[in-house]
């Protein structure tokens, strides 16, 4: 039996909702309605130009758009109560997808959540290559932070092949999204975060809850990728050609070497850049291989990756989707046909 596309709606455009909306129109089994939003700058003014048809997520804010400049199509609550959405996903500032959700349960649409979400708003934390099939069939799921995406394919994949005893990770994240660094941000200077563990560890636990895991962070004064530098503990001795090797079958990871003048995120950014992806974003989540080292016991792992903030789990949203709406039920499949429409690789270079 031949399934139609499913339809498939993004509410809030701004640095996830863009490159969602993207992806979406670039998979043969769902369409994009169209997106929504309660502002009419030049950013969603950009969702127009490029042919997306545009709707108000507020009714009240109908007026403002248009006086704006923006053609609104309607409202999202019309829309998704004549039945033309069958998923919505909700890309809006963190908090505001917790107020969107009685507005999906109302008219029975399937929701996937973004990572500004608490866990309990969609009672699922989804990272692909870890838990793709508990949110098979679900009404929600929640596609965990950029950081977390990370740890869970790169902590996670460790501990699923070798076995994690206690990983401890150190997160420097970005200051502010690129968008707005004219708004906000800090300059010359490097922010604790006093509250310990910082909540990237348990929320990692939101989706591997058997990873024995603590992260600190802090914030520095740049606005490209966050940066994570792991100490992990493992039940069994390794080699370091074992982690490479786990590293190198597990998908959405990359390398990258000092040794080839990558020295910091800027080198990444480039890269990115060079690879001539769309806002040069960069799917992957890039470990620099001459990080990987082992303790002398051998039950000790330290390495040091890039975590691609804008970009790394717009892929898992793409799998989310898939997962909710049972469009197909092995992970490895979705995976693959998410990777290769997106063009997910394994060698930057
Ligand atoms: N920025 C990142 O690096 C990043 C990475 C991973 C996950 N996330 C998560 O993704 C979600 C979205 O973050 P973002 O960075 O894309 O935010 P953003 O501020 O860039 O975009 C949010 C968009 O939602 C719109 N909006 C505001 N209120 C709305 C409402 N009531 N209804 C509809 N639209 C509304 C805004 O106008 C804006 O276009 C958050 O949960 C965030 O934690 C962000």
């Amino acid at each position: 039996m031949v399934r139609t596309a499913v339809k498939v709606l993004v509410n809030g455009y701004g640095v996830i909702g863009k490159r969602v909306a993207d992806a979406v129109i670039k998979q043969d089994d769902l369409k994009l309605v169209g997106i929504s939003d309660v502002v009419a700058d030049w950013r969603v003014k950009m969702a127009q130009a490029k042919g997306i048809n545009v709707y108000a997520s507020l009714p009240e804010k109908v007026d403002e758009m248009k006086k704006g400049g923006v053609q609104v199509h309607g409202t999202l609550e019309n829309l998704l109560r004549d039945g033309d959405v069958d998923v919505v996903v909700d890309c809006t500032p963190a908090k505001v997808g917790a107020k969107n959700k009685s507005l999906y349960e109302k008219y029975g649409i399937k929701g996937v959540f973004q990572g500004g979400e608490r866990h309990e708003v969609a009672g699922i934390s989804f990272v692909a290559q870890r838990n793709y099939e508990d949110a098979l069939g679900k009404q929600f799921v929640r596609v965990v932070s950029c950081n977390t995406t990370a740890i869970c394919r790169v902590v996670g994949g460790l501990h699923e092949r070798l076995g994690v005893s206690k990983a401890r990770v150190v997160i420097i994240r970005r200051a502010v999204d690129v968008w707005e660094s004219s708004r906000t941000g800090i300059m010359n200077t490097v922010v604790p975060e006093l509250h310990i563990p910082s909540h990237h560890g348990p929320d990692a636990q939101t989706v591997i809850p058997s990873l024995n895991i603590t992260t600190l962070a802090a914030k520095g004064s740049h606005n490209l990728y966050h940066l994570h530098m792991a100490m992990v503990e493992l039940k069994n001795q390794v080699r370091v050609e074992d982690v490479i090797n786990v590293l190198e079958s597990e998908p959405r990871i990359v390398f990258v070497s000092g040794s080839d003048g990558v020295e910091g995120l800027n080198s990444i950014f480039e890269i990115s850049r060079d690879l001539g992806r769309s806002r040069g974003d960069l799917y992957e989540v890039p470990v620099w291989y001459d990080s990987i080292s082992v303790s002398h016991d051998g039950k000790e792992v330290y390495l040091i990756w890039a975590t691609p903030n804008e970009s790394n789990v717009i892929p898992e949203n793409i799998d989310a989707i898939r997962s909710i709406t049972e469009l197909e039920s092995n992970r490895f499949n979705s995976i693959k046909k998410t990777d290769t429409s997106l063009n997910v690789i394994k060698k930057l270079y």
